[in-house]
C-alpha cells in the first residue's frame, strides 16, 4: 500500500507571499504545495495538502488522518501556541506527526516559544523557511521504512 501523508497548514499561511515575506519568504502556499508535490512524486509517497484558517477543520483531518493510517506533516501556525485541541487530536488519532514551521520559533517572540504539538510530535522542523516542509516529508518517509524493515 502507498504511504499516505497529510500535510495540513493553520491560520493565516493562504496569505504565504504576501505575510511579513522577510520572515516567512516569498514563496506562496500553492509554490509550497508543488514544491511537496514533486517531492513526495520522488519518495514515492502519497500527500494531501490543506490548509484552513478554523482550529475544527484541522483537528477533523488529523482524525481522518488517522482513519487512513497516515502520517501528518503539521504547521499548526499560530494554533502551535494555544490548541489542547490539536494536542487531543493528535493523541486521539495516534498518528505519527512531523511539527513544521517556517521561521526559528524559539528566536521570536516569548509567546512563540511554547509549543502544544510539540511533545506529540516525533519531530520538529524550524527555521528552514519552505525547505522544511521537504525535510519532514523526507523525514516521515524515512520513519515509515525503517518501521517496515
Ligand atoms: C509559523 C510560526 C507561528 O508562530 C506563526 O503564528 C505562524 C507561522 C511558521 O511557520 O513560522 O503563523 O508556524
Amino acid at each position: 500500500m502507498v504511504q499516505k501523508i497529510f500535510i495540513l497548514n493553520g491560520p493565516n499561511l493562504n496569505m504565504l507571499g504576501k505575510r511579513e515575506p522577510e520572515i516567512y519568504g516569498a514563496l506562496t502556499l500553492d509554490d509550497i504545495a508543488e514544491n511537496c508535490r514533486k517531492e513526495a512524486q520522488r519518495l514515492g509517497v502519497e500527500i494531501e495538502f490543506r490548509q484552513s484558517n478554523h482550529e475544527g477543520d484541522l483537528v477533523d483531518w488529523i482524525q481522518e488522518a488517522g482513519q487512513q493510517n497516515a502520517q501528518v506533516l503539521i504547521n499548526p501556525a499560530a494554533y502551535t501556541h494555544s490548541s489542547i485541541a490539536l494536542l487531543d487530536a493528535i493523541r486521539a488519532a495516534q498518528v505519527t506527526v512531523v511539527e513544521v514551521h517556517l521561521s526559528n520559533i524559539h528566536a521570536r517572540e516569548a509567546f512563540r516559544h511554547k509549543s502544544f504539538v510539540s511533545p506529540v510530535a516525533k519531530a520538529v522542523l524550524c527555521g528552514f523557511g519552505a525547505e522544511g516542509y521537504l525535510m519532514g516529508l523526507r523525514a516521515l518517509a524515512g520513519f515509515q521504512k525503517s518501521s517496515e524493515s
